[in-house]
């Protein structure tokens, strides 16, 4: 239970926020996403600590793919961080809010030319090159718009780090990235420099999500600093900014490494002083830096509340708890198999005596929340917690089986508010034709 302090138990049930889960599933319904936001600020200012600490400059950007909505905008707003996005949408989601525009970092593989169009015309801060044909157009296009864009060029540094191999990165043979193995990091470098309309401010990586290794992204950091040294041999320019991405780990079930909010600023802190070390010991000057978390920045602040419809008992095989959610709001286990923490909320108190298998409502066998979880004797129309839903779960959801994305509610301060509204059946068929 040492894992629940961040949660609270009081006659059984459990607590988030300092909000009783049997009245938020009164007031919401189920199923449905709750976001400790509280617990988001913490952890955001653990990170940024890290830079009081070092005397550095740069800062965090919430890698905002992890989860989206205008309400995790105004936070990060709040907290004056920057955010990185990934498409048009979440930029506009951004923007809704006065989200400003000169702190957004935005990445893509494959950014549309309206995409790119759009973040030049509002004055996005750093657009991060992926691609050749991606530097033409946002030089086309500040061009047409009379300005010069900052763009950073994302590098592949070729690090594998231990994680889900589609969530590693920057592998030698990744989608993402030029590579500094083949000559090709340093070939799109001369062709944004002979762009006139870009602005070359410095270089990205990142190199996977879920790490735990603190010495791959040490690793990153050194790998970094030789490709700026080898950038100033080759064209005698210093670059003031490094962006090292995101990938921090977070806890989501008992075999996983646990993280208080000082072991991100201890890990940021470690990987600053790298750079500091590193970058002076070629005689560089030592560049703002910026991390992206998304994972570690949500993730455990969430949890997801279900009803259990229907309960299966296969004889001597297994038992199926069916919840009114699924696939279409986590699709975690099916993509990845990724493993979860499950709990009853209403019966804390209880022993852990039974094991269940939790399937979604999803017409796919593959429709999994979680595999053998041992829970207290569940029944039909109990309710379920699943804990650290908070990233990738609300983000990556779908209506498939136009099934309808369950609400989004925040607790702060001990109260709940609605951040996102439940679908309904209208929104579904809002855009058939
Ligand atoms: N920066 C870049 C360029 C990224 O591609 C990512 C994640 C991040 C930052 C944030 O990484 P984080 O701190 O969240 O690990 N859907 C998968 C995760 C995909 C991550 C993609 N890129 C999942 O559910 O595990």
């Amino acid at each position: 239970m040492e894992k629940f302090k961040h949660y609270g138990v009081k006659n059984g049930h459990l607590y988030i926020g300092g909000v009783d889960c049997a009245e938020l599933i009164d007031k919401f319904g189920t199923p449905c996403y709750v976001m400790d936001a509280n617990r988001i600020e913490n952890t955001f200012k653990a990170f940024n600590d890290a830079f009081v600490k070092e005397n550095m400059l740069g800062g965090i950007s919430y890698a905002s793919k992890a989860f989206s909505c205008k309400e995790i905008y105004r936070e990060i707003k709040a907290l004056n961080g920057y955010i990185d996005v990934v498409s048009g949408g979440e930029l506009f989601t951004a923007l809704s809010v006065d989200f400003p525009a000169e702190k957004v970092f935005f990445h893509g593989n494959a950014k549309t030319y309206d995409e790119i169009e759009y973040a030049v015309k509002n004055k996005v801060g750093v657009i991060v090159i992926d691609s050749y044909d991606e530097a033409c157009y946002i030089n086309e296009i500040a061009f047409s718009q009379n300005l010069v864009q900052n763009v950073m060029i994302r590098i592949n540094p070729g690090i594998e780090a231990h994680t889900h191999h589609y969530v590693q990165t920057a592998k030698i043979d990744s989608k993402f990235g030029f590579s500094v193995f083949n000559g090709e990091a340093n070939n799109i470098v001369k062709f944004v420099l002979g762009k006139k309309n870009l602005n070359l401010v410095g270089f990205h990586c990142h190199i996977g999500s879920q790490i735990f290794e603190q010495k791959s992204f040490i690793l990153a950091a050194n790998k970094m600093a030789d490709f700026y040294a080898g950038i100033k041999g080759l064209f005698n320019l210093s670059f003031d900014k490094l962006n090292l991405g995101g990938g921090f780990g977070v806890w989501y079930f008992n075999g996983d490494k646990s993280f208080e909010y000082g072991d991100y600023t201890s890990s940021v802190s470690e990987i600053l002083s790298t750079v500091k070390i590193e970058f002076n010991k070629r005689n560089l000057s030592v560049p703002a830096v910026f991390f992206e978390p998304g994972r570690s920045i949500v993730a455990e602040a969430g949890i997801t509340l279900y009803k259990v419809n229907a309960v299966k008992k296969i004889p001597d095989i297994k038992t199926y708890l069916a919840v009114d959610g699924g696939m279409f709001e986590n699709p975690r286990f099916a993509l990845y198999q990724a493993r979860y923490t499950v709990l009853n909320p209403l019966k804390m108190d209880e022993e852990f005596t039974e094991k269940y298998t939790i399937a979604g409502k999803c017409c796919e066998s593959g429709d999994i929340i979680a595999e053998d979880v041992l829970l207290p004797k569940t029944v039909a129309g109990d309710y379920l917690c699943v804990l650290s839903t908070g990233a990738y779960n609300y983000s990556m959801a779908s209506n498939y089986n136009r099934n309808l994305i369950p609400p989004v509610v925040f607790v702060k301060n001990g109260k709940a508010y609605l951040a996102v509204k439940k679908q309904s059946y209208e929104d579904l068929v809002r855009n058939d034709v």
